[in-house]
């Protein structure tokens, strides 16, 4: 499978022009074999025809027609694939490196975005629904909300130290305390929308801290940050949460906020806080315009959309944040439980991808990411059934299903599937449960599987 990105990557794109509209047929001409970009040609992958094989010409003389063509796409294609052969599917510092937009990219300038409200006045759904989600929300800076409420109360105590956040004038402190002593630090960040936790990003000396202490939503509590360790006695500055190199603090910004890394370089006075439009849809200033602008007819270049995406490079974009499948792999240190919160990685474990690898499986099947979450169990069960159904024929797309056999039915409910096949499990150092997006038949007394 070839990185459709390569015809949407919208105005920096010299190939699109090209390849358009073929994108929708073309991946199926390029197959991807054992994970390596190999290009092969396979007409039969091809869907769907440019016309019907059967009707105006021949099957032989569609065959070959189709075979020429298909090999002068390959010609075009090859130098542009071989250039970043590693890349697809791949680790989301292999897609942020390729040309184009990728989520998380930070080398745009300050002056390439419109800002969501733009976006809205052309785009009033999306834009309506998108600012109730949790993504939207992924971060709060203290100093621009005025009517933020109290901090969350109650006190954690951790070896000699005890935390709490204090109300003041000009916003939130963490104060840590210990023998008789205690130091106060700016809150200036609240990461996280509140779902499971919230993470608290301090001014320190030298830099932002991850605050030591976090708050929980399920259990209305503070506690340890997921991965601190108890500070060693002696210092109460060091014992007030974690220095973050510029390196980390540009990660978390750049997955938590939009547009906070501008011409490269981490600007947190600049990050518009949440996950917004152009976090995921790529800087959209000259799109604005052209779509303002009537005498340019072609809005649609300018933008990217991810709708184009391959299935597997549809999965890699939700994993710019989410993490991908090569991320967790190349990060041993997110084996284990704690793995349940990186989705891509557990859906592309689960039998149902790796025999299809197919669109009715990415995120965006299942979640509208203009939209907020649904809870609803049974909500989920037409996206099963739209692989697990008894009309075989209409699952089996040859060129999508790896698998010459139909995907089974299941032989114990005809609902709710995702209650028993998508487990939720609860993850102690996050104090509330996670859904296992590793879809399986879960066995009483087994173990997560890893
Ligand atoms: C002045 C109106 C206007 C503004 C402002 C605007 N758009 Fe659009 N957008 C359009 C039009 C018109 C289209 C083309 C619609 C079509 O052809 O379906 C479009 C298409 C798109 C597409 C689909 C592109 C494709 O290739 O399929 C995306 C994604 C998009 N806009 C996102 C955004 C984002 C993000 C913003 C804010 C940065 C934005 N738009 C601002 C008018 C606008
Ligand atoms: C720029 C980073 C980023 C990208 C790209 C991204 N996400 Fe997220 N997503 C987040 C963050 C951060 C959260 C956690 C929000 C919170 O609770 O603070 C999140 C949370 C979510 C949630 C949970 C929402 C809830 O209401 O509980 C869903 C579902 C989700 N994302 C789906 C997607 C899908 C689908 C895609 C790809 C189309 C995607 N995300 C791409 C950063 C991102
Ligand atoms: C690679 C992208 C990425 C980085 C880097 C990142 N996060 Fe997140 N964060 C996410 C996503 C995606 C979620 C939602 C899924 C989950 O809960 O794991 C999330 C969830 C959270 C949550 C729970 C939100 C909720 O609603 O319960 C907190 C708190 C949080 N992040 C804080 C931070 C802090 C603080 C940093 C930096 C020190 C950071 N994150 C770095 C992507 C990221
Ligand atoms: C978390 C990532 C994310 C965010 C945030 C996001 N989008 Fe999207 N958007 C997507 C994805 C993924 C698609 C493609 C959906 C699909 O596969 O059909 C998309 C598609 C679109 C389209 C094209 C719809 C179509 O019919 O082709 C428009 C227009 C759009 N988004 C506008 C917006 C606007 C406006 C905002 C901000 C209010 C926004 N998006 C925020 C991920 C995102
Ligand atoms: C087959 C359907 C399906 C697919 C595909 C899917 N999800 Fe989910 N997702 C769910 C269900 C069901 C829930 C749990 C909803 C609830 O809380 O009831 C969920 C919950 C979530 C949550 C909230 C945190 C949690 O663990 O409950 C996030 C974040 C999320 N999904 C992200 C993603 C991402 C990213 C992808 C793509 C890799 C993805 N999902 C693919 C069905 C799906
Ligand atoms: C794109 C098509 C597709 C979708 C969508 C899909 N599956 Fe599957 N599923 C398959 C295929 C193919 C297999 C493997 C059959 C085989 O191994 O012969 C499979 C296998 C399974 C298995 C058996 C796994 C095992 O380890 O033996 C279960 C359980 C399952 N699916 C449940 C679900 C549930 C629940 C959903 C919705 C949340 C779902 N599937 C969505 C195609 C799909
Ligand atoms: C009450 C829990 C429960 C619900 C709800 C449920 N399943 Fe199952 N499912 C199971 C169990 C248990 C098995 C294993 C049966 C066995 O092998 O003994 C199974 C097996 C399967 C299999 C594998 C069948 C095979 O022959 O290998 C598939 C596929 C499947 N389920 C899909 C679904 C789909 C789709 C739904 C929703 C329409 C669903 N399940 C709802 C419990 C459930």
């Amino acid at each position: 499978m070839t990185n459709s990105r390569r015809w949407t990557d919208g105005a920096t794109s010299v190939h699109k022009p090209w390849f358009w509209p073929p994108v929708m047929w073309l991946p199926g001409c390029i197959k991807k074999n054992n994970r390596a970009t190999a290009v092969a040609c396979n007409t039969t992958g091809a869907e769907p025809p440019l016309r019907n094989p059967n009707n105006s010409i021949g099957a032989t003389t569609w065959s070959i027609a189709s075979a020429i063509l298909c090999i002068a796409m390959a010609l075009l294609v090859l130098p542009v694939v071989a250039q970043k052969s590693s890349e697809f599917p791949g680790s989301t510092e292999d897609h942020v490196a390729a040309k184009g937009w990728w989520p998380t990219k930070a080398t745009k300038p300050d002056n390439a975005y419109a800002g969501a409200a733009t976006c809205g006045k052309c785009h009033a759904e999306e834009y309506s629904s998108q600012a109730n989600t949790a993504m939207a929300k992924a971060a709060l800076r203290l100093s621009d909300s005025k009517q933020v409420a109290e901090p969350p109360s109650g006190r954690f105590e951790s070896g000699p130290y005890s935390y709490r956040l204090v109300a003041s004038s000009d916003g939130w402190s963490l104060e840590v305390a210990s023998g008789g002593h205690a130091v106060s630090s700016r809150v200036l960040w609240a990461f996280g929308a509140g779902l499971h936790g919230t993470s608290y990003l301090l001014d320190g000396p030298g830099g932002l801290y991850e605050a030591q202490m976090s708050s929980f939503s399920a259990t209305h509590t503070l506690d340890m940050t997921p991965g601190h360790k108890t500070a060693l006695e002696g210092s109460l500055e060091k014992a007030v949460g974690n220095r973050l190199s510029t390196r980390d603090a540009a990660r978390c910004f750049a997955c938590h906020t939009t547009a906070s890394s501008v011409g490269g370089g981490l600007n947190p006075e600049k990050a518009v806080p949440g996950v917004h439009c152009e976090a995921c849809h790529g800087p959209g200033l000259e799109h604005s315009k052209a779509a303002e602008d009537h005498a340019n007819a072609k809005p649609i270049k300018t933008i990217f959309n991810p709708a184009y995406l391959t299935p597997s490079g549809s999965i890699d974009f939700c994993g710019a944040c989410h993490r991908t499948l090569i991320d967790v792999a190349l990060n041993p240190g997110s084996s284990g439980l704690s793995s349940i919160r990186f989705q891509p990685y557990r859906i592309e474990k689960s039998r149902c991808w790796e025999r299809t690898e197919d669109a009715r499986l990415t995120c965006t099947a299942c979640h509208d990411p203009h939209e907020p979450l649904v809870r609803d169990a049974a909500v989920y069960d037409q996206k099963c059934l739209g692989c697990h159904n008894s009309r075989h024929e209409e699952t089996l797309r040859p060129s999508t299903l790896r698998s010459a056999v139909a995907p089974p039915m299941c032989p114990k409910a005809t609902a709710n599937c995702v209650s028993c096949h998508m487990p939720k499990y609860y993850l102690p150092e996050m104090h509330s449960q996670f859904t296992d997006h590793m879809i399986r038949i879960v066995r009483p007394g087994q173990m997560y599987p890893n």
